[in-house]
């Protein structure tokens, strides 16, 4: 959602607030804007539209501001009020400046309060109403950071702010009451706020995640952290991130989604080595963690999650119920939310996110902890809420994952669920060793098939890109696909319409002639996910349906599936290697290939592919 980051030190803080807002842009946001400390006072520098534009006004402003050690930045996903230049962020009410993400959700009350005082706010935010409380607050006497506590009583809904004062010069105060915030010691001196650990990790690794509840004071000196509620001093330690500031740039890759998607057998290699302990002698060595041993009680799993994660439970579903032999269900966390769930002893929910801040996800772990259910995340991010929140975590190793639509961590989240699997099956003993031996071989094989497949000018790309090029007047695209192609199926729909804007459904093969059907006609494209596992021939048979109806089928299967090949217009092959895998393990495979079709398809519609419109990469709010 919103970005934001505040600096205090000695560099020039625009040197610091511009590549922060710049790191923060994968986020998604309509407007931007940033808030100076000079010498007369707070400037602020903010338009609709991209951060580029803030940059031309910065250019072209006076000297002071470009020298100026103390200021914030922010980048707006609107909520409350329309993306324009006057509800962009920073606020200035009087002398208090701030900048917000989340949502005030008592603001009517708020603003009707406010307008009484006599205030006149002049944007259509909630965020601007909070200024005027601190205003208030300091005209009765309090410091800045004492006002923005007393402020912050009687406030409803998840958010986090940043609040400078011209009152209190070098101070910069930052909150988290829900949303995530983090904060970092600049090494030479002064210290970085922001809402993602990503736009302070050029100058340190050691970041500090700041609780619920928890304030932190900024200032050339470093940060001091406090308990919202009471203002006494809070020790906190920092966490020591690994990751890598290359990983951050494009590599020379046209969109990050791209290099994200070139990255997958590597951050899968990462995630395997980092969950396993290759001392062991079992069929799948996960190493002694919290999250393994909550596992050995589970008698049912829930998992919760949304978008692309719920894909990758869903498909883990299968993996588990077919080789642990246990039930498991697959919930969209905001739909679990406010049910009524019936949870028998034994039940163990695993959140999966990869940012570890998804506000369904984690609110209903949360519940579900005060329930005494113990609860698992699977995250990508260490230090995010959920991480923090769940009684034990699996990390998934991906590494930052700038491009709004998720695929290496979709598929490290395969991976992770496909080791619960096999580990389970061994432990419950219902799938035989030597089975599940082979499993975990040709799991371990994956990464370097994947590899292959993704080599510049395999075949595989081919395919796609010559696809891609086929269907150019397409008026619409349907995926479809039965067993773990099913959810493979959703994930291809929703990627192609999340970057591409294409009308896209994702079904499940044997559901299209109940309703359906009746879109198909010439001028849809229907891909049919078909590798030669379970439920390929069932899947065929449903295709002869689509073909009769003047469709455009574009095929991906077996490299060998002549019969298949036959029927369709256009042809994806599955590599040779894929052959010899275990047959639960060709969603690895297929994962790039969906990928793929909806990045070339959004290239070639010209749509801003690492920051689709209307998307944010972590959805804090409900
Ligand atoms: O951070 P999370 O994994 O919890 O995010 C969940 C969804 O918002 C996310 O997967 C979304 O659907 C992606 N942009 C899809 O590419």
């Amino acid at each position: 959602m919103c970005g934001i980051v505040g600096y205090v030190g000695q560099r020039k803080a625009v040197d610091v607030l511009i590549p922060g807002l710049q790191r923060l842009e994968y986020r998604g946001y309509d407007s931007a804007g940033i808030a100076l400390q000079v010498e007369k006072g707070i400037e602020i520098k903010k338009s609709e539209g991209r951060l580029e534009n803030v940059e031309r006004l910065l250019n072209g402003s006076a000297e002071s501001l470009q020298k100026s050690h103390t200021g914030m930045g922010h980048t707006r996903w609107a909520t409350h009020g329309k993306p324009t230049t006057q509800n962009a962020h920073p606020h200035k009410t009087g002398h208090v400046v701030l900048v917000h993400n989340g949502i005030i959700e008592n603001y009517l009350d708020l603003k009707r309060d406010i307008l009484t005082r006599g205030h006149k706010p002049v944007s259509e935010t909630d965020s601007e109403l909070f200024g005027y409380l601190v205003l208030d607050e300091m005209d009765k006497g309090a410091n800045l950071a004492e006002a923005v506590r007393k402020s912050f009583v009687g406030l409803h809904g998840q958010c986090s702010m940043v609040v400078m004062s011209e009152k209190e010069p070098g101070v910069i105060i930052g909150v988290r009451n829900g949303s995530p915030l983090v904060a970092a010691v600049d090494p030479q001196g002064g210290a970085i706020i922001a809402s993602d650990a990503q736009a302070a990790i050029s100058y340190t690794k050691d970041i500090f995640f700041l609780d619920h509840g928890e304030m932190v004071i900024a200032t050339n000196k470093g940060l001091v952290f406090e308990d919202l509620k009471t203002g006494k001093t809070v020790k906190r330690e920092p966490v020591k991130l690994d990751w890598s500031v290359d990983k951050m740039n494009k590599g020379g890759f046209p969109h990050y989604m791209l290099k994200e998607i070139h990255e997958q057998p590597v951050v899968l290699v990462d995630t395997l080595n980092a969950l396993l302990d290759r001392n062991k002698h079992t069929p799948f060595p996960l190493s002694d963690q919290p999250a393994v041993r909550l596992l050995e009680n589970a008698r049912q799993l829930i998992f919760v999650a949304c978008g692309t994660s719920w894909h990758a439970a869903s498909i883990g579903k299968y993996w588990i119920e077919s080789l642990a032999k246990i039930p498991v269900s697959v919930e969209l966390a905001s739909e679990f939310r406010y049910r009524d769930a019936v949870l028998p002893s034994g039940t163990v929910v695993i959140g999966v996110s990869q940012s570890g801040e998804t506000a369904d996800t984690l609110a209903v772990l949360r519940d579900l902890k005060t329930k005494k259910i113990p609860t698992i995340g699977i995250c990508n991010v260490r230090g995010s809420s959920i991480s923090r929140e769940a009684d034990a975590v699996f990390y998934t190793s991906a590494g930052p994952e700038i491009g709004v639509a998720a695929t290496k961590t979709f598929s490290s989240q395969l991976l992770v669920i496909y080791l619960i699997a096999g580990y389970m099956a061994h432990k419950s003993r219902a799938t035989s060793d030597t089975t599940l031996a082979k499993c975990f071989e040709d799991l371990v094989k994956v990464p370097h098939i994947l590899s292959d497949m993704l080599e510049p000018d395999s075949s595989m790309v081919r395919q796609v890109t010559g696809a891609v090029d086929s269907v150019k007047d397409a008026k619409g695209f349907f995926f479809i696909g039965r067993g773990t192609s099913f959810p493979m199926a959703l994930e291809g729909a929703l990627k192609l319409k999340e970057i591409s804007y294409d009308y896209a459904e994702g079904y499940a093969a044997g559901e299209l002639k109940h309703g359906p059907i009746a879109m198909i006609d010439l001028g849809m494209v229907v891909v049919v996910l078909a590798p030669k596992d379970l439920w390929r021939d069932k899947t065929v048979s449903n295709l002869e349906e689509v073909k009769a109806r003047g469709a455009t089928i574009l095929g991906i299967g077996d490299t060998e599936d002549h019969d298949l090949k036959t029927l369709c217009d256009l042809w994806v092959g599955l590599p040779k290697e894929g052959r010899a895998l275990e047959k639960g393990l060709l969603p690895f495979l297929l994962s790039p290939i969906v990928q793929l079709l909806s990045y070339h398809r959004a290239v070639y519609r010209g749509t801003d592919v690492d920051k689709p419109r209307n998307l944010a990469k972590s959805v804090t709010v409900e």
